[in-house]
């Protein structure tokens, strides 16, 4: 890894649904080396409490209310960020949510809340910050998406078609953003305990069928997924664009 602790010292990241879960997480971390942090969500509640451990911790911060479904917020989440911090280097795609129901049992509401959410959202804040992140010599582009954009199951059919979806987007983007030296990296985090994953674990049966399923039989924490972002921030990750890098306690390796 990098000699020097605050290896990303001035560099600016936005962390889509950073004010909670592996995104606060992720915020904290990279706060910690060094960088100016820019979080984006809906609960202004949950952006203050961030926003104070942040403070609290030293960095540089400012948080923004923002709905990433809505093309005008995230045109104008763009335009405060680089009004604020002069530049963007690092954009993590965080923002996200699910609904566990059979595919069919989707009502169309529900499917374009998530596919809105979880795909939509990508691509909109790709959209409108990878023209602020171009001629900087170095970007860093982390998409949230799961074990469930490498397998499916029950339950779990129109998540996993989103996660799979930004799988496809993080390939294609590497791609494109070769030459302007931007990398881009998907984390496909395990069951981490955080809000989204709340109900399951207070559900006994269901916490219990999820440490069967978890090879390490323990659910993952959102300091865990942090650490591989910063990983990915470094300049140790230079050469690691368009893939998926898992941590799931060895779900996917069953
Ligand atoms: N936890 C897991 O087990 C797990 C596993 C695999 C993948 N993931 C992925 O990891 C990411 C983070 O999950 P988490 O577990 O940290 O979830 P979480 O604790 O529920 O946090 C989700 C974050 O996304 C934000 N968000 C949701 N919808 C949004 C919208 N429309 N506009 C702006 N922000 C929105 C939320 O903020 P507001 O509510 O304030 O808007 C919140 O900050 C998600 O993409 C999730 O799919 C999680």
């Amino acid at each position: 890894m990098e000699a020097n602790p605050k290896f990303l010292n001035g560099r600016v990241a936005v962390i889509t649904g950073g004010n909670r879960g592996i995104g606060r997480a992720t915020a904290l971390a990279l706060a910690g080396a060094g960088a100016k942090i820019a979080i984006a969500g809906r609960n202004q509640e949950k952006i203050n409490e961030t926003l104070a451990l942040l403070k609290e911790a030293g960095a540089e911060a400012a948080g923004f209310v923002c709905d990433v479904r809505e093309e005008a917020q995230v045109k104008k989440l763009a335009a405060d960020v680089v009004a604020r911090f002069g530049a963007v280097h690092i954009l993590m795609n965080n923002a996200g949510t699910a609904i566990r129901k059979n595919v069919i049992d989707f009502t169309m509401d529900e499917w374009r809340m998530l596919t809105d959410t979880n795909i939509t959202g990508v691509w909109l804040c790709c959209k409108y910050f990878v023209p602020h992140m171009k001629g900087r010599g170095y970007g860093r582009i982390i998409n949230l998406t799961s074990i469930m954009a490498h397998v499916s199951s029950t339950g779990r059919g129109v998540y996993s078609a989103t996660k799979h979806a930004v799988a496809g987007l993080t390939k294609a983007l590497a791609l494109e953003l070769i030459e302007d030296k931007i990398t881009c990296v998907a984390i496909s985090p395990g069951f981490i305990a955080t809000d989204l994953t709340a109900p399951l674990r207070a559900d006994p049966a269901k916490n219990q069928g999820i440490l069967d399923q978890t090879p390490m039989h323990r659910w993952g924490e959102a300091d865990e997924i942090a650490s591989l972002a910063l990983y990915i921030c470094s300049n140790s990750a230079a050469f690691m664009t368009g893939n998926d890098v898992l941590m799931d306690g060895g779900f996917c390796a069953q």
